[in-house]
């Protein structure tokens, strides 16, 4: 039997799992990553236990699976994104945490090259807006508070890099300095038109380029593990960031398909072929993973609220004693009952772009009840993504393309099924959930196999995916419409009044 090996390093915790060639899970290991939160807005990662932990679950997810190295064909690495790190060549020492993609603390910076007239040759070139969340802003951060950093970066000492980057380092014993394009892609240093580091961008942004790994495509010949590390070597073939890859494990390949990924948060991704679009509803556009030199490219929209609600309402709240009490609390109602939940609790993200809206709850009366509003806190997740699904439809009707036909899922939230009925009522098109649902690690599992020969093409990887269930819209369209001009009244309310 042939096997693939996908590293998934996420934002709360590191994981590994091992596929068989047909896409199925054969076993899986997680370790949480510890937040590091120095200040309010900050938020940052031990680079050393990002490695720990990863490494330790590849051995978990590998002996568990009672295979060893020389069974693992290729492995993929798929990874929170933007998140900074620096580190010295000589030692592989990182010279501070991680900045992590929650971050803020570079918002002056961004706020800088705004007022300087910035923002749109940025976007033009790099297809993102402006902003703290980006890798740009927070490795200038490093260069100018880490004593030396920049002297030594100058002499090219350091090296920078995304997470997919710093694994590949640590795992070739430090021979490769390398990141995918798709990664590349987040950093605001990157042209994704010509797939090159912009010479005008690191300038502006006083970034020397000694610092930058090579960018490769998506699915290409990333190095070989150190022997030491999994007991002998094995071939790094796929690297995708993490949205990039589970729209890949989705097998959206097409121009028009998209995906939702149900987490902490939500990210919404619709594939626009080898066309860049540049968005006029307020969403950005990004490189799709690549298998080839062959430009993809596909417009994100992200929630910043999402799954989490239903912790506020555990931790919050206290109406429930588990996240997963939520469905049986909700439809102990049989609707809202008219209550709407913003949760806008740190701001709203695409397509409103309200950084000081503060959540609301509207429609309350003597009949409201807290299953109201856990349904309402429920009913959020799929109205915020409506209104990115929306979004999207219209970007890809404006360059004369047809309105998104049929939503994947993923993510912990989409196995809530009163959630993804009530999405694919309020989008009037259907939801699809596959039957393989962790599908960012299974992008990179199949960008490794096109690498190492165990797949041919897409087409093979488009048959391999299967659905597990399809929910189909049954709410009248005009009555899904009254529901979001409701929802969109109540977003309206967390704009708080300024003095
Ligand atoms: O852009 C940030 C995203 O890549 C983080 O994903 O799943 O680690 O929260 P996740």
């Amino acid at each position: 039997m042939t096997y693939l090996l996908a590293l998934d390093q996420g934002t709360s915790s590191s994981r590994s799992i091992v596929f068989d060639t047909r896409g199925r899970v054969v076993a899986q290991a997680q370790q949480e990553l510890p937040q590091i939160y120095p200040r309010p807005g900050w938020v940052e990662h031990d680079p050393m236990e990002i490695w720990r932990t990863q490494l330790a679950t590849a051995r978990q997810a590998l002996a568990q699976a009672g295979l060893a190295a020389r069974d693992i064909r290729a492995l993929g690495i798929t990874n929170q994104r933007e998140t900074t790190v620096l580190w010295q060549r000589q030692t592989g020492r990182p010279l501070h945490h991680a900045i992590v993609w929650q971050d803020r603390r570079a918002e002056p910076a961004c706020a800088e090259l705004r007022a300087q007239g910035h923002a749109a040759a940025i976007q033009a070139k790099t297809g993102l807006l402006v902003d703290a969340y980006f890798s740009a802003t927070k490795l200038q951060w490093l260069l100018d508070h880490i004593p030396g950093a920049r002297a030594q970066a100058e002499r090219g000492e350091l090296a920078f890099g995304t997470v997919d980057s710093w694994l590949i380092w640590q795992l070739t014993g430090g021979r490769r300095h390398v990141t995918d394009v798709s990664n590349a892609s987040r950093t605001m240093l990157f042209n994704v038109h010509s797939n090159q580091w912009d010479d005008e961008l690191l300038q502006l942004m006083n970034i020397p380029r000694s610092l930058l790994p090579e960018v490769l495509p998506s699915a290409s010949d990333f190095g070989h593990t150190d022997a030491a590390i999994l007991g002998q070597p094995v071939a790094i073939g796929g690297v995708a960031g993490d949205q990039q890859a589970a729209l890949f494990g989705q097998a959206c390949f097409c121009a028009g398909m998209a995906k939702n990924t149900y987490g902490t948060g939500c990210f919404m991704l619709m594939h626009t072929g080898d066309q860049f679009q540049t968005s006029r509803n307020g969403l950005i556009t990004t490189s799709a993973a690549q298998p080839s030199s062959t430009p993809a490219y596909a417009l994100e929209g992200s929630v910043f609220v999402g799954g989490a609600v239903v912790q506020w309402l555990r931790d919050g709240l206290h109406a429930i004693r588990a996240s997963s009490e939520v469905q049986q609390l909700a439809q102990s109602v049989p609707d809202s009952g008219g209550v709407m939940l913003v949760p806008a609790f740190t701001g709203l993200g695409a397509p409103y772009w309200q950084p000081d809206a503060r959540g609301t709850i509207t429609g309350l009366t003597r009949g409201s009840t807290l299953a109201h509003i856990a349904r309402a806190a429920l009913e959020s997740i799929a109205y915020q993504s409506a209104a990115l699904l929306s979004a999207m439809s219209r970007d890809a009707v404006a360059a004369g393309g047809a309105p998104v036909s049929e939503l994947r899922v993923d993510g912990g939230a989409c196995v809530n099924d009163l959630l993804m009925q009530f999405q694919a009522d309020l989008l009037g098109i259907p939801v699809v959930r596959p039957a393989v649902v962790e599908t960012t690690a299974l992008g990179a599992a199949y960008l490794a196999g096109l690498t190492s020969g165990v797949y041919a093409g897409e087409d093979e990887l488009s048959a391999l995916w299967q659905a597990e269930r399809r929910f189909v819209p049954t709410l009248a369209r005009d009555q899904a419409q009254a529901l979001m001009a409701r929802w969109e009244h109540a977003v309206a309310q967390t704009v708080l009044p300024t003095k």
